[in-house]
C-alpha cells in the first residue's frame, strides 16, 4: 500500500517536516510511539520515526526528520506527491499521560518533534506545562509556534545568543526547579542534553522522562543496536521503550555508542553530495 506525502516542509538546515497519507496508523496512535518507514520496500532500509503529529480527518501523520544518513538523505529528496512504500506501525510504548501538576518539558534541536506530541497530550490531560526550547542557533529553532499554542509558557534559548536567552537549556530548567512545585520534567534531545537535564532534575528529586529513540535502528528488537543499560540491566529501546525513567539511563555509556554512528553518517553525506 503506497503512503502519499501530502505535505512537505523544510524547518531548518537538513530537517524536514513531512505530512503522509497513513489512515490507520494515525487511527491507532498514542503519543510517543513511532512508524517505521520505508521508501521502496526491496531496496530502501526502514527508518524509525516519531510521529509528530495526526490529523485524523485528513487520515494522515506527521513526522520530522534529520537529513542525517543514506535513507533520511533519500527521503528529503522526495517530494508532494512521492510515496512511500511502507509505514509500518504505530510501535514502541506509548507515553504515561496523566495529571501531574506541573510539567517542564525540555527540547532540544530534532528532539522538540518528538517531544511535540507528550507536550499537547500532557496539556490536554490538565497540566500546566512550560516548555524550554533550545537549539544552537535561531534557525536550528524547530516548532515553537506549535509549542506556544499548546504551553502556558515557552522559553527559547540558544547556544549563541541569536535568538531569546542566550543559555543552555538546563539554565531556566534549573531555576524553575529551584522555584520549586515541578512535578514532572520530560527531557527529549541530544543525549548529552538529557544527560545533563537529568543531573539537574534529579538534584531535586523531580522525576524525569527521557525518549531514546534517536539510537534506534531497525526498531524491531532484532539488531539490538538500540540497547541501553537502565538501573543496571540491559534494555531495548524500541521494544522496552522508547521513554526510560531519565535517572536510571546509563548516557556515558549512550554517549560513547552513538558515536561510533558519527563516521557513517559523514560518509553518506559525502556520497549523497557527489
Ligand atoms: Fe534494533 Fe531496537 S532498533 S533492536
Amino acid at each position: 500500500m503506497a503512503h502519499k506525502i501530502v505535505d512537505k516542509e523544510k524547518l531548518s538546515e537538513n530537517v524536514y517536516r513531512m505530512e503522509i497519507e497513513a489512515k490507520y496508523v494515525a487511527e491507532a496512535r498514542e503519543p510517543g510511539q513511532f512508524v517505521l518507514i520505508a521508501y521502496d520496500n526491496d531496496r530502501s532500509e526502514r527508518i524509525p520515526l516519531t510521529i509528530a503529529d495526526v490529523d485524523l480527518d485528513k487520515g494522515t501523520i506527521t513526522v520530522i526528520f534529520q537529513a542525517v544518513g543514506k535513507s533520511t538523505l533519500e527521503f528529503a529528496s522526495l517530494n508532494i506527491g512521492d510515496s512511500f512504500d511502507a509505514v509500518a506501525g504505530p510501535l514502541g510504548n506509548p507515553t504515561d499521560i496523566e495529571k501531574y501538576g506541573r510539567v517542564v518539558c525540555v527540547g532540544g534541536g530534532i528532539g522538540n518533534a518528538p517531544l511535540y506530541p507528550i507536550a499537547k497530550a500532557l496539556k490536554q490531560a490538565g497540566n500546566e506545562v512550560i516548555s524550554i526550547l533550545g537549539a544552537r542557533t535561531k534557525e536550528l529553532l524547530i516548532l515553537e509556534e506549535q509549542f506556544k499554542e499548546i504551553s502556558d509558557k515557552t522559553i527559547a534559548v540558544t547556544d549563541d545568543g541569536s535568538y531569546g536567552r542566550k543559555a543552555l537549556v538546563t539554565e531556566p530548567l534549573e531555576e524553575l526547579c529551584s522555584g520549586g512545585d515541578v512535578d514532572l520534567c520530560c527531557a527529549i534531545g541530544p543525549a548529552v542534553m538529557m544527560k545533563f537535564c537529568c543531573q539537574t532534575t534529579k538534584k531535586y528529586n523531580i522525576p524525569t522522562i527521557v525518549s531514546l529513540n534517536s539510537i534506534m535502528v531497525d526498531g524491531t528488537g532484532m539488531c539490538g543496536g538500540c540497547r541501553v543499560e537502565v538501573g543496571g540491566e540491559t534494555k531495548f529501546t524500541c521494544v522496552d521503550g522508547p521513554e526510560f525513567d531519565g535517572h536510571k539511563v546509563d548516557f556515558d555509556q549512550l554517549i560513547k555508542r552513538l558515536g561510533s554512528y558519527k563516521k557513517y553518517e559523514q560518509q553518506a553525506v559525502a556520497e549523497h553530495n557527489c
